[in-house]
């Protein structure tokens, strides 16, 4: 496995890999885990060269103390990396992916008007910044998003048919950890009983896919926010139930389009997503 740090070495090895090499690739922020781990195993699986980038993009971050507390743990990240078959690893500073500041606005239209993109202003526009740029540093075939950012890989989706670029959008299941607890960079930033205590979030997603059949849309919704606010670590930002192409709030289990059910939560300071398909 090659660790590389410029834009010209990553394409020196990319060309070095011969012509006819089938590209995937993992773009993260590092601080990986088993979620990050099952996308770089399938890069690996359906790709000839399985290219996985490191870099916490500044641009996306609309808290500044979000993105100074951060997990930065690239040592650790290469062990894991080097146990998937993972060929190469970018890890570029803030200068070698913006030699300039970025100031292209995108327009998602209502797809980033809602949940995330309501909650973090900025937040999807710094994401489109830094995967457009990360996509033409390193031009690949395929490239793999997890579904726990179910948002972002609408957004992701979004950005490439509008500059139409060449890369298949490879969505991957959510992993969990044994509590039920989605996978995140940020997990390790809670305390042992907070990370307890988040499990919450998950079980209240599994019993609501229960519950479905016996609630409307708009009482399910309130049943969801109400079960995890009542755990004191817990604090919701939003509940909403979406259709899952323009994820927007349904108003009906009637309406022909299949629905997730996504949230936020403070767990303690540090605010976790999930979401699950109903
Ligand atoms: O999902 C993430 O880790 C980031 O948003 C991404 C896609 C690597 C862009 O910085």
């Amino acid at each position: 496995m090659e660790l590389v740090k410029t834009v010209s070495e990553l394409q020196q090895q990319i060309q070095d890999s011969g012509k006819g090499t089938s590209v995937g690739f993992v773009p993260t922020m590092g601080a990986l885990h088993e979620g990050h781990l099952s996308l770089v195993r399938q890069a690996v699986a359906e790709n000839t060269l399985a290219v996985v980038s490191i870099f916490v993009n500044p641009t996306q971050f609309n808290d500044p103390k979000d993105l100074e507390r951060y997990p930065r743990t690239l040592e650790a990240d290469l062990k894991l990396l080097e146990t998937t078959g993972c060929q190469l690893v970018f890890a570029p500073n803030a200068k070698e992916v913006y030699p300039e500041p970025d100031t292209r606005k995108f327009n998602f239209g209502k797809l980033e008007k809602v949940m995330e993109g309501a909650f973090r202003p900025g937040h999807f526009n710094g994401v489109a910044q830094v995967v457009s740029r990360l996509f033409d540093m390193v031009k690949p075939d395929k490239a793999y998003f997890g579904l726990k950012d179910f948002q972002q890989l609408a957004i992701v989706k979004n950005m490439v048919k509008q500059l139409n670029l060449p890369v298949e959008i490879v969505p991957c299941a959510i992993v969990r950890e044994d509590s039920g607890l989605a996978m995140s960079s940020r997990n390790e930033l809670l305390s042992a009983e907070e990370r307890k205590n988040a499990a919450v979030i998950s079980k209240t997603l599994f019993r609501a896919k229960e519950l479905k059949t016996q609630m409307s849309v708009k009482e399910l919704v309130e049943w969801v926010k109400d079960e995890i606010n009542n755990n004191p670590f817990l604090n919701v930002e939003y509940v909403e139930i979406v259709d899952d192409e323009e994820l927007q709030a349904a108003k009906s289990w009637d309406e022909p389009t299949t629905k997730i059910a996504c949230v936020a939560v403070f767990c303690g300071k540090i605010r976790l997503i999930d979401n699950i398909v109903l």
